[in-house]
Order: C-alpha cells, then structure tokens, then sequence
C-alpha cells in the first residue's frame, strides 16, 4: 500500500498573532509513504528536490520522529517503511516547511494504520515535533486559523474567515533563518504595554477579518512581541515595512513565522506595485527575492494517492 499527502504552505503569526494565528498557500509539499514488503529492509527516507542539503535522512527526519510517535501511540514501531518527500515549498523561509511535511507523514501513516487516529490526535502529535500548532493546524485543515496549544498537550483551534479579495504577497529572499535562530533573540519577558498592545491588535485582527474592515485590518497587524527584535535577523525589513507603509491597498506587511520570508497582506488592487516596492529594497542592499501573490488555500492537506498493492 502506498499513501501520498499534499500539504500546504503556511504563514504562521501574521503580525499580531504571534505563536497563535496562521494562514494556508496553494504551494505545496507531498509525502509518500509505502509499506515495503522485504522483512529485514529497514526504514528508507528519500527527499527529492530538496533546495537545502541538511535534511537527515535517518532516524533522526522529522518526518520519521513523527510517524513513529504516531506507530507508538498505537502500540507499534515503524519497521519496514519507505519515505518519499517532494518539496515545492522553500526549506527554513518562514513557510512553514517542517510542518507540512510533519502534517504529510502523519496523515500517510494514519492512511496506512487504518485510521486509528482522530484530528486531535494528530494535531497534537504533529505539535510535539514541531511545536508550532500556528503553523501545524493551517497544514492540516487549510484557511485561517487561530491555534493554541493546552497544558495536556491537545491543541484548541478555530477557523477563521478570510475576505476572498484579501491577497497575500510572499517575498522570499535569498537566504535562510532557522526557526532556534530566529526565537533565540526573543526575550523571555516583555512589558505589560507591550502584551497589551498585541492583545489589542490580535482582538482587532479577527474583527477585521470578520467585517472586511481594511481600515481596522491597517492598524491590527502591528506586533510588539516578536517582529522588534527579529528585525537585525532580517536586513530590509524595517525598510520594506516602512515604505509599504503608504502604499495603496496594503493592509499589513508582516515577517513571514519566524521569517526571514515577507507577507504583504492587501485588497488585491495593488500587487505589481508592492512587488516592485519589496524588490527595490531588497535588491538596493544586495538581497535577491522570488515574490508571488496568493489567495489563501481554504484546504488543507489531502491524500492524493492511495493505493493498495498486490
Ligand atoms: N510562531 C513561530 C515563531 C512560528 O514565530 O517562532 C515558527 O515557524
């Protein structure tokens, strides 16, 4: 039997929701999986067109950790398997890369358990590997979604709705920032204005979302707990928040999860222009940049092969 899963890309914090909301992109990556019948063969991990040439392909693979766990839960261990990953999603960009190939795994070797595991099961399985449910649950169901880990480990999460016209613009520059990296310059404390501030923004944000109340959208995707000190992490930044600023038909520029990809969020009226704005900025202190304008994917991820072998 071989399974395989298409997952979305997904932008993590959008702003003010940090470590919370998250959103889908119709870029993809697809995890295989298929029960190998030779006894003795072991677990095999292939990655193809992988940009990045670190990724294990030992025991150690996120995606093997996670199907493991996931073998555990029901009393087994994965033995003879082999793991086929495709990436169409850049690696360590802030797009949610390990998460969709986390989600991918886990729903391939739920397929092929027969299904013992719910949604909550995998969500918070997914999330003690990859510890961001704001990047796991828009992997796993698609759209908008705000998500919070509890105390037991289970993840609470809703999704939200987004204004079909609202674009999401993703400049990826030419480098990369791991995610240990870029949550090492958070500090462990922030003032009580500061938590405050986002509380507002974040409250002002599902309104917005809600209403398609670009004005209040303008004001809810400022953030005062992460993206201030991840700026030195990510040259141009500041400078692309601040240029875009007045630009037209923007409604937020965002780090992209714990970066260093951007998100301009708009109405859709004005792509060109804050494509051009990003690649300026970018290009005048050396940094080249891929740029795209999406919708958001209302899907999650699905299997889209499933077959039994004879
Ligand atoms: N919320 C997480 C962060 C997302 O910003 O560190 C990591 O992809």
């Amino acid at each position: 039997m071989k399974v395989s899963v298409q997952v979305p890309a997904t932008i993590a914090n959008l702003g003010c929701g940090f470590d919370c909301f998250g959103l889908a992109l119709p870029l993809y990556n697809e995890v295989s999986l298929e029960e190998t019948i030779m006894p003795g063969s072991g677990v095999e991990i292939n990655i193809l067109d992988a940009s990045s040439n670190n990724i294990p392909t030992d025991k150690n693979n996120i995606v093997y950790r996670a199907i493991e766990l996931l073998y555990n839960y029901v009393g087994q261990a994965p033995t003879e398997l082999k793991i086929t990953i495709r990436t169409g999603i850049p690696i360590a960009r802030g797009m949610g890369s390990s998460a969709s190939v986390i989600t991918g795994g886990l729903i391939a070797a739920n397929e092929l358990l027969g299904k013992p595991a719910d949604l909550d099961v995998l969500l918070s399985i997914a999330n003690e590997i990859e510890g961001h449910p704001d990047n796991i649950t828009p992997a796993f169901v698609g759209g908008v979604t705000l998500a919070s880990i509890e105390e037991t480990g289970s993840v609470t999460y809703r999704q939200l709705p987004w204004p079909k016209d609202w674009k999401v613009t993703v400049c990826v520059p030419d480098f990369e920032l791991a995610t240990d990296i870029s949550r090492s310059v958070l500090p462990e404390m922030v003032s009580m204005k500061d938590a405050i501030f986002n509380l507002r923004r974040a409250s002002e944000f599902v309104h917005a979302i809600h209403t398609k109340d670009e004005e209040l959208m303008q004001l809810a995707m400022q953030d005062r707990l992460h993206q201030p000190y991840r700026m030195k992490l990510v040259p141009g930044l500041n400078s692309i928040m601040e240029n875009l600023k007045h630009t037209e038909g923007v409604l937020g520029c965002v780090l992209a999860g714990a970066g260093p990809s951007i998100a301009v969020i708009s109405n859709g009226k004005n792509v060109n222009e804050i494509k051009e704005i990003v690649h300026t900025s970018w290009n005048n202190i050396n940094i080249d940049s891929k740029i795209h304008t999406y919708s958001v994917e209302t899907s999650g991820a699905r299997i889209t092969k499933g077959i039994r072998q004879f």
